[in-house]
């Protein structure tokens, strides 16, 4: 195992048909089980964003808290959540988005970043990409500095990091 990329690659597990017949999902958790893949995982950002000069990392609910917030303690940042709604207990904007069945919404405290701050978003995985740009306005909508949509797993055929960087937003899968 000498490329990080592929010791992640071949650590995480395809699970068929769940949570719907059809459907292959990518479970993270033997990464963050197996303490050797979980530092390559993680070391393989902090020498990413070591020299970027970021202020805060924004990690997306759930999986997203998991490795943004090990990022931002490794990087000296403080970490904010993007919850989704009714979540979180002080003042928040919102962001509707669609998924294949119905709709959802994220949500973010309006203090929890101050305009220009350089931000880096953090998710486990980009599919459809809604839930990283629905996350990516509202940190826009608070004045922030996005600096990249980072995520462990691009899933390349659903378009989402395509989608993600036609916002105009740069994108960083550790694998697909
Ligand atoms: C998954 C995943 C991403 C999102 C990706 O989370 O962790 O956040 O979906 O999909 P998209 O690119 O099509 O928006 P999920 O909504 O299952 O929530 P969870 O982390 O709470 O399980
Ligand atoms: N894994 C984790 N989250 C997801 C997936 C997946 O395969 N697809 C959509 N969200």
């Amino acid at each position: 195992h000498t490329d990080p990329a592929d010791y992640i690659r071949q650590t995480i597990r395809s699970v068929p048909n769940w949570p719907n017949p059809g459907v292959t999902f990518r479970d993270i958790t033997p990464v963050l089980q197996d303490p050797q893949a979980f530092r390559v995982l993680i070391d393989l950002f902090v020498y990413r964003y070591m020299q970027q000069r970021l202020d805060l990392v924004a990690g997306i609910d759930a999986r997203g808290f998991i490795v943004g917030s090990v990022l931002a303690y490794e990087l000296n940042l403080g970490f904010i959540p993007v919850r989704k709604k009714g979540k979180l207990p002080f003042k928040t904007v919102a962001e509707d988005y669609s998924l294949e069945y119905g709709n959802a919404s994220v949500e973010i405290h309006t203090d929890s970043v101050r305009p220009g701050q350089r931000v880096l978003l953090i998710d486990d995985l980009i599919a459809t990409g809604g839930t990283m740009v629905a996350a990516s306005r509202l940190l826009q909508r608070l004045g922030a500095n996005t600096v990249e949509a980072a995520a462990i797993i691009d899933l390349p055929d659903l378009g989402g990091s395509q989608a993600v960087r036609d916002t105009g937003l740069s994108v960083f899968t550790a694998c697909t």
